[in-house]
């Protein structure tokens, strides 16, 4: 299939033109396949992937630069935090802090559409933005034999949100992908149609097990293994649902937008080429940079414990989600 070779610019709902360059590639789900989508994988590229639930958009999830490319490929305004797929058990304990109910729900549904939030693992090796600078992990085992595959070839850990555009429904198969984001990623890994259809299940085990999204598999499954109710988020018993709150994930400084200089006893986040920025997103102005070392940042400035000034961030491409993100950080608390 040729996907996207002189396929027009199209504009996404922000109206802003996506310049549509690369051709997608559809690759089909044989060793050898697998083995090419692992490399691109590696060399930091975007392959969406089969699941049993709906079709990912795959990267890796240990670079921050892959993770701020799922973002702007999908032209999300915003940062959520994403799924991380993973081989097997193991890697999901070296990510997410492990705990019995863990084990049981883990024992019991993976590989399968159930997606579990658990405390980060302090120095893990994920980039913050992966998590969106919280505190939790979302992990899966995916079930599709040619998801397992390539989690095994490619040897790591992969941030997959649901491969459509923003706002859009998610795909079930391959022709779905190169409609929504043909032209925009490396290459599309055809494992059919999925069985599931919908997303996972996402149960949060921060605190008390909290059924955060009705998925594919069913809660009363969920709360026969665990021996309990599963809390809602209505329960609102101390959740913390990302980009809820305005201020999520608010430094704990004061944080100014738009800002030309420091002021005295200010550190400044530059962009671009800003003279005396304490730390620069991005000194060529490169959006896709800024977003991979947004969180890392301001975690870094937040330990001056001094008010944060952040330079004037375009307001295009993954500069809305970078400054959707600002903007929480700088609301009143
Ligand atoms: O079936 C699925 O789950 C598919 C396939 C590709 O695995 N993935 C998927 O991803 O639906 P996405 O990004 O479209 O939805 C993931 C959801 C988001 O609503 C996100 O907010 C939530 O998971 N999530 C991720 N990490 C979280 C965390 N640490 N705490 C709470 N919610 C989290
Ligand atoms: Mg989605």
């Amino acid at each position: 299939m040729r996907a996207s070779q002189g396929a027009p610019a199209f504009p996404n709902r922000f109206g802003r033109r996506i310049p549509t360059q690369v051709q997608t590639r559809l690759i089909p789900a044989t060793d050898k396949g697998i083995r090419t989508a692992a490399a691109l994988l590696t060399g930091g590229d975007l392959v969406a992937i089969p699941t049993e639930t709906v079709y990912g958009l795959a990267g890796d999830a240990r670079s921050a630069m892959a993770v701020a490319r799922i973002f702007e490929a999908k032209g999300r305004p915003s940062f959520n935090p994403l799924i991380v797929h993973v081989p097997d058990i193991a890697t999901a304990q070296h990510y997410g802090t492990w705990s019995d109910t863990a084990q049981r729900l883990s024992d019991a549904f993976w590989p399968g559409p159930l997606t579990l939030v658990l405390p980060l693992r302090a120095r893990c090796g994920l980039p913050a933005l992966v998590t969106a600078g919280q505190g939790s992990v979302a992990l899966r085992i995916p079930a599709h034999p040619a998801a397992r595959a390539l989690l095994r070839v490619f040897g790591g850990p992969l941030a997959a949100p649901s491969a459509n555009p923003s706002g859009r429904i998610s795909p079930t198969r391959p022709a779905h992908v190169m409609a929504g984001l043909g032209g925009r990623i490396a290459a599309i890994l055809d494992g059919g149609a999925c069985g599931v259809g919908v997303e996972s299940t996402i149960i949060g085990l921060t605190g008390t097990p909290t059924l955060l999204r009705p998925g594919g598999l069913q809660a009363e499954r969920i709360e026969q293994v665990i021996g309990a109710s599963l809390a809602s988020l209505a329960d609102s018993s101390a959740i913390t649902a990302p980009g809820q709150m305005s201020s999520h994930y608010a430094p704990g400084a004061p944080v100014r937008l738009n800002a030309d200089a420091a002021a005295p006893g200010e550190v400044l986040l530059g962009f671009g080429p800003t003279a005396g920025a304490t730390l620069n997103l991005s000194s060529s102005g490169d959006l896709t940079e800024a977003a991979a070392n947004l969180f890392e940042y301001l975690h870094l400035l937040d330990q001056e414990a001094k008010p944060i000034a952040v330079a004037p961030i375009p307001d295009t491409g993954l500069g809305q989600a970078i400054n959707d993100r600002l903007r929480r950080a700088a609301a009143p608390r």
